[in-house]
């Protein structure tokens, strides 16, 4: 049957989400217009802009969460808006979610926290379970921290803890939403640089929505800047770090004034 395909294996630099024309709008607010991009496995993409320019939205439709109005969007070869439930689910499976609200469950401790998706998603027994929870927590440098109870950690330490339990499935694809958000300079080049030693130690695909400028030059391979639901650049590191853009430079704090507004 077609929708028991396997999933398969994504070389680096293949394109693994792929983005054509999509648009979406709530009521006459017109949040996302005609976006274009293919994201590259093995690679770690991050969109900037400024607050309420359409980032969370855009990441919510690549894992389904969303639908859009018009356009298309394939993640892994699924093409994401036709899905049903039971698709999705599959799909998500290769998706590691680390999201900026809800991250996760304040009552349960870190255990419960990073088990949760292999208690449910899969068949494994309590020990692979142990196991596997204490091989992410140590990947994230949280190693012996099952028992703490997610109130008693930094913040810093929180985002690691999600993204711990965003791992826990061995995701192809790992997307999160503000890392660094709330966090000091020093906080955020941590989890810059994890998320970076993560790309490159399991080279896993990372999609990063951030506003964090310094880290995103830190992290990136490719950069997209979304500003008022439009992709105003989308290109490597480098070219766009450098790109003369008035907008860009604005947005990157090259220039004070400029076209942009909200930044
Ligand atoms: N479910 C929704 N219903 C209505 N409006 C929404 C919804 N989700 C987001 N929006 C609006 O879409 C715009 C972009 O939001 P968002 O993608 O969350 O911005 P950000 O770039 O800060 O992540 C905002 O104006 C927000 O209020
Ligand atoms: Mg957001």
């Amino acid at each position: 049957m077609a929708s028991k395909e396997e999933f398969r294996k994504y070389e680096t630099g293949e394109p693994i989400v792929t983005v054509r024309n999509l648009s979406k709008s709530f009521g006459s607010l017109r949040v996302l217009k005609d976006l274009n991009c293919d994201i590259k496995a093995g690679e770690t993409t991050v969109f900037l802009g400024p607050s309420g320019t359409g980032k969370s939205v855009f990441i919510k439709h690549i894992v389904g969460l969303l639908k859009p109005d018009e356009g298309e969007l394939e993640v892994m070869g699924r093409n994401v808006p036709t899905l049903g439930e039971r698709e999705l689910y599959e799909l998500r499976k290769h998706l590691g979610l680390a999201f900026q609200l809800g991250a996760l469950f304040d009552s349960l401790n870190v255990y419960d926290n990073v088990s949760f998706p292999l208690s449910h998603h899969t068949r494994m027994r309590q020990k692979e379970i142990k196991s596997r929870v204490a091989e992410v927590l140590e990947l994230v440098g949280l190693p012996g921290t099952e028992n703490k109870l997610t109130t008693e950690l930094s913040t810093g330490q929180q985002k690691r803890v999600g993204l711990a339990r965003a791992l826990a499935l061995n995701p192809t694809i790992v997307l999160f939403d503000e890392p660094t958000t709330g966090l000091d300079p020093i906080l955020c080049t941590t989890i810059d640089e994890l998320i970076l030693k993560l790309k490159t130690e399991l080279g896993k695909t990372f999609i990063v929505i951030s506003h964090d400028i310094e880290g995103t030059w830190n992290m990136a391979d490719q950069v997209g800047v979304l500003y008022q639901g439009t992709l105003l650049r989308y290109g490597r590191n480098a070219d766009v770090r450098r790109d003369d853009n008035i907008f860009l430079k604005q947005f990157f704090g090259r220039t004070e004034d400029g076209p942009m507004i909200g930044v």
